[in-house]
């Protein structure tokens, strides 16, 4: 089967990496891919968002189906748009429609799913300019600090914890003024949680759903989890502390209900759920939905998969999940990202990238690179993200340590205190 890969970085690299292994691939293509899609397939340079071109390259290229990676073209409906399309609408696209898309887009509209479905969250209030007078009210009632999310996409940024009243309410201001653009004209404010956080993810076919790896992200720029938040900067898998009683009670109290929820509501889901959760006393809360995979947890979560994931994709679209089942590898993976200086502020691009060529053992997967005159240089805020499989995490971690010390390109930074918590 030939297939499109929509999305450009580390994640659909991993993505491509594993389908290039596929025996049922015919031929891979990546719209518009990095460096490192185009050793597993063949890339096309079409924005992630550009629908007609999209379904242009499929027609001419005869495209089965098509798997979309980053959040962005299903919030704005690409699997709606394929739907529309007579001559196209029996493409499978692995992504939720623009509907199901919302448990993304749609922070307020993702924790009244949650509140009507009986889904553990953190408790919240959402606020517009019309009842803004009553989040004083609302701040008042709750023990700092505070939580406050701008309901729209806002590429990671949207969410700000303050300690003090006064400041939360002058910023949920500042959000309905535009700080976070349209994002922002809707605020959610919510109940800190205390825990650990953790990354589950499920691929579903809207009937049935298989249990993937679970992850764990570490999001700030800083050593110790301090400064800004990032894309992320590193992850493990597995995560130590979710053994079996903790993963039964996502699957019942959290996966469950979800999938049923979205059947009662009418919501055809087919894709990945991203549950970022947060292990508060051994009790799994939602944080956050996100209806794609995570980057870069895709880069431990994928090279764990030992079973074809093209395989699954293909019983996603034809609705036969439950006759499938994942095999996991007993081994552990870790990665490491390497960002330029000043990520996740203003940082320069342009270097160029030696050293990758002496790896033995590991995965390179390529986020902000470009190939110019046959020399690889950096092109983004996350670089690389540089994957090892080992018995435990630890080893696996310090494999990817050993990784980072070969690759070099000027103001190459990354944290050296991945899995610091676990
Ligand atoms: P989000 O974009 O919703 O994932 O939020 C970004 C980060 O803010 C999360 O990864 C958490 O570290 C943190 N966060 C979000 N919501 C909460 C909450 N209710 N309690 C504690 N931390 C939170
Ligand atoms: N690593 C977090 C995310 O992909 O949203």
């Amino acid at each position: 089967m030939n297939v499109l890969l929509i999305g450009a970085g580390a994640r659909e690299h991993a993505l491509a990496w594993k389908l290039a292994r596929s025996p049922i691939l015919q031929k891979l293509y990546i719209a518009p891919g990095n460096p490192g899609t185009a050793e597993c397939g063949i890339n096309v340079d079409i924005p992630v968002s550009n629908f007609p071109a999209i379904a242009q390259l499929v027609r001419k290229e005869s495209i089965h189906l098509v798997v979309v990676g980053p959040e962005e073209p299903l919030a704005n409906g690409i699997r709606d748009f394929f739907r529309d399309q007579d001559d196209l609408d029996w493409v499978g696209v692995i992504g939720p429609d623009r509907s199901g898309a919302r448990l993304e887009s749609s922070k307020d509209f993702a924790k009244q799913f949650m509140i009507r479905n009986g889904i553990p969250t953190a408790h919240h209030q959402t606020f517009t300019t019309a009842n803004e007078h009553e989040a004083g009210d609302f701040i008042q009632s709750l023990t700092p600090p505070y939580v406050l999310k701008a309901d729209g996409l806002a590429a990671g940024k949207g969410v700000l914890i303050v300690e003090d009243p006064d400041q939360a309410l002058m910023e949920i201001h500042q959000m309905f003024n535009g700080k976070f653009g349209v994002a922002g004209s809707k605020v959610v404010v919510e109940e800190f949680l205390q825990g650990i956080e953790l990354s589950v993810f499920i691929l579903t076919d809207g009937e049935s759903y298989l249990l993937l790896p679970e992850a764990k992200d570490y999001k700030r720029i800083g050593e110790g989890d301090t400064g800004s938040n990032t894309g992320g900067m590193g992850a493990v898998s597995p995560v130590p502390f979710a053994d079996a009683t903790f993963i039964e009670k996502v699957k019942q109290r959290i996966i469950e209900p979800t999938i049923n929820g979205l059947k009662s509501e009418q919501i055809d889901y087919q894709g990945f759920i991203f549950f970022g959760l947060m292990n508060v006393n051994g009790d799994p809360y939602v944080i956050e939905y996100n209806v794609r995979m995570g980057d870069p947890e895709s880069e431990v979560v994928i090279p764990r998969l030992e079973t074809d994931l093209l395989d699954l994709f293909k019983a996603v679209k034809e609705r036969r999940l439950k006759d499938k089942a994942v095999e996991i590898s007993q081994e552990a993976a870790a990665t490491i990202m390497l960002v330029s200086q000043g990520y996740p502020g203003t940082y320069e691009k342009g270097f160029p990238i030696n050293g990758i060529g002496h790896i033995e053992d590991g995965l390179v997967f390529h986020a902000g690179t470009i190939r110019k005159d046959g020399q690889l240089m950096t092109n983004g805020g996350r670089v690389l993200a540089l994957t090892a499989m080992d018995h435990s995490w630890t080893l696996a971690l310090a494999k990817a340590y050993e990784m980072a010390r070969l690759v070099k390109f000027h103001g190459m930074y990354h944290r050296k205190d991945i899995g610091f918590d676990l």
